[in-house]
């Protein structure tokens, strides 16, 4: 056996592991049946209970600060920031931070806080190619989105539409939102959209950040 194979990371057989290492591979990982189909079922209850409380649910922005605006040619979808303030939630909130805390193990990101909403796109709904982070204007390093919608058929439409870091204009991946399964990516290196949605769509999209702060600031950690 060769002496550097010893230090060479083999594909392991946990979830958040093999995130780690597709990421590390190529700066994005797709992870069918990340949660149950019970914590997704509990996931769109506490999604459904919003839905009947006027306003829980706003239209999304595009633009950070005094920029940000609301974009109806842009992007469709509504949206809801999580808190944790509800069991599913807060259960979900602690599996990302197990994701953070293997990431930084592996890969030394210091990612230092995880920000997610849920979002909700009507039937027609889409989000136009954009990408999550400028580099040098974020401090958003990684994106997840977690998909809610079983029995999402080809016909559906709605996939992610993921473009190649080196060649964006050519397709790296078309995604459907299948219940339970988790993207991660690279928020500065990939271009992505959502392609229009022939039924409703739900999803939780969020990000890992890492610290900005400077001597004279401090962070908060976002977590509930
Ligand atoms: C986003 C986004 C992708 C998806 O919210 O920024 O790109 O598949 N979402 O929902
Ligand atoms: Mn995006």
């Amino acid at each position: 056996m060769a002496l550097a194979s010893i230090f060479d990371r083999r594909p392991p057989d946990d979830s958040l592991e093999t995130i780690a290492y597709d990421v590390e591979r190529q700066g994005y990982a797709v992870m069918p049946d990340f949660i149950t189909a019970v914590e997704v079922d509990a996931l769109l209850q506490v999604f459904h209970g919003l839905r009947q409380h006027e306003d829980a649910l706003q239209p999304a922005g595009i633009g950070r600060g005094d920029d940000y605006q609301t974009n109806n040619f842009v992007r469709q979808d509504w949206i809801h920031w999580i808190d944790g303030t509800t069991a599913p939630t807060q259960l979900f909130l602690d599996r990302m931070r197990d994701l953070q805390v293997t990431l930084n193990r592996r890969l030394f990101m210091g990612l230092f806080d995880y920000e997610a909403h849920f979002a909700l796109y009507p039937e027609g709904a889409f989000y136009k190619k954009h990408i999550d982070a400028f580099q040098g204007h974020s401090n958003r390093r990684l994106s997840t989105v977690l998909y809610l919608n079983y029995d999402w058929q080809p016909t559906d439409g709605g996939e992610l539409r993921c473009y190649d870091p080196d060649e964006p204009n050519q397709v790296l991946f078309d995604l459907p939102p299948a219940a339970g399964t988790l993207v991660v990516f690279e928020s500065e290196r990939f271009w992505h959209e959502v392609l229009p949605a022939k039924r409703r769509r739900f999803s939780v999209a969020g990000w890992f950040r890492i610290n900005t702060s400077t001597s004279s600031r401090v962070d908060p950690p976002h977590w509930y």
